[in-house]
């Protein structure tokens, strides 16, 4: 028996479709996936910030914000991490349902757990943006300082160094950071959005 063998799933008169039609926009889920140091979490908050100027109902998750409240309790082992993923595509599901554009902003580092999440939406509400960049720059942005202390041994375990990060094979987007800056990155995802119809309710 698992255990939600006895519960039953309510379904409310307010649906997804209605969301977006008073939305006046799809919702959908840009998950975000890269190395530490790729530039997920700037290019996902400029992302929103253009999106919400725009009139579009937003919400970001990102990795450092979530660690702290909701998966408080998992590490960077490979189940936790595995786990910390798991949630984060339930709580994206929960905000597509809810209408909103969702940005996700975890280094999501397993390639199987990401098509779990793919798999629990439809076809066109998951699109995998690959933050490409180099181990060199993210070594030499190294923002939190990380990098520095994996050489100074005070962190293992640590992704593209001693633990691995799998790299998308079909991303809907690529935006390569060792080249391309923010605003560009940003406005190849915008252009993505619009090309593929999201920002209207058709
Ligand atoms: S994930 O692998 O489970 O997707 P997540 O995106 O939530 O990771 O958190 C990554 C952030 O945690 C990194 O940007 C970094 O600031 C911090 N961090 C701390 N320890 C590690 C580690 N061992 N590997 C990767 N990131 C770590």
């Amino acid at each position: 028996m698992t255990e939600s063998e006895n519960i039953s799933w309510h379904y409310s008169k307010v649906t997804k479709e209605h969301r977006r039609q008073l939305n006046n926009h799809k919702s959908v889920v840009l998950w975000f996936t890269g190395l530490s140091g790729s530039g997920k979490s700037t290019i996902s908050v400029e992302l929103e910030k253009e999106l919400h100027q725009m009139g579009v109902r937003t919400y970001r998750l990102d990795g450092d914000n979530i660690r702290h409240g909701l998966n408080k309790d998992l590490g960077f082992s490979p189940d936790d991490r595995k786990e910390n993923i798991r949630r984060i595509g339930e709580v994206s599901r929960l905000m597509v349902e809810a209408g909103l554009v969702t940005l996700t902003a975890f280094i999501s580092p397993y390639r199987e757990d990401r098509d779990e999440i793919r798999k629990m939406m439809n076809h066109d509400e998951f699109i995998e943006v690959f933050v490409d960049a180099s181990l060199e720059t993210c070594k030499s942005r190294d923002p939190k300082g990380l990098y520095k202390k994996v050489r100074a041994g005070k962190i293992t375990g640590f992704t593209g160094i001693d633990a691995p990060y799998e790299a998308p094979v079909k991303p809907e987007i690529t935006v390569n950071t060792d080249v391309a800056g923010v605003e560009e990155s940003v406005q190849a995802i915008m252009s993505y959005l619009k090309t593929k119809g999201y920002l209207i309710n058709d």
